[in-house]
């Protein structure tokens, strides 16, 4: 069942206090990677929403590093293809890029030009939302590149960060909430 899932994945996050800096609070989520159970359980729950939810899709976009755990074995099982948002000066060719904040200084995101059609419906996923300047920036970038952002999806979202507001009017699915 869907409680059954939800409750293996919450069971493979680890939580470590004051990493990487003091005062915050680590989700990790290696441990799932390392279950085939857990990992499994993740990708049907995105499944199932995406079905039922954003059957039109027709892009998994996912954000560099821990986006790209998950985005494409939910693409292979919706039978879309997966695009890579990088961090700034990993991809070849003619790229695009967004800069965004982060909380001492700035990073950037890039994809490839040609990666992403005019139109195109896509989906966003990444492992975690905390303040959402990372999937923010992304959704910028898809802008740019006149894609359909039909929704944003991540495994853990940190609800006191507030980024769900700062994602707007971009919508956020998320399966476990802190
Ligand atoms: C982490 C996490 C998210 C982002 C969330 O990535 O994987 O992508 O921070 O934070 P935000 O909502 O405040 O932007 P990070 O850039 O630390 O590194 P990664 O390469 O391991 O994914
Ligand atoms: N990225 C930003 N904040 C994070 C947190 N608290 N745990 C894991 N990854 C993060
Ligand atoms: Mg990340």
């Amino acid at each position: 069942t869907r409680e059954a899932k939800l409750d293996l994945v919450t069971k493979h996050i680890k939580c470590f206090p004051d990493f990487p800096s003091k005062g915050i609070l680590f989700r990790d989520i290696c441990p799932i990677l390392k279950d085939p159970g857990a990992l499994t359980a993740v990708i049907d729950l995105f499944e199932e929403h995406v079905r039922q939810t954003h059957p039109q899709v027709e892009l998994i976009v996912g954000l560099d590093a821990r986006g790209f755990l998950f985005g494409p074995l939910l693409a292979q099982r919706l039978g879309v293809g997966f695009v890579l948002v990088r961090k700034k000066g990993k991809l070849p060719g003619p790229t695009v890029s967004v800069a965004y904040k982060l909380e001492y200084g700035e990073a950037e995101v890039e994809v490839q030009e040609d990666a992403v059609a005019p139109g195109e419906k896509v989906l966003l996923i990444d492992d975690l939302l905390a303040t959402g300047g990372t999937l923010y920036a992304a959704c910028e970038l898809m802008k740019k590149q006149n894609a359909e952002v039909i929704g944003c999806m991540v495994v853990i979202e940190l609800k006191e960060l507030n980024g769900v507001e700062k994602l707007k009017p971009n919508t956020l699915f998320s399966l476990v909430q802190y």
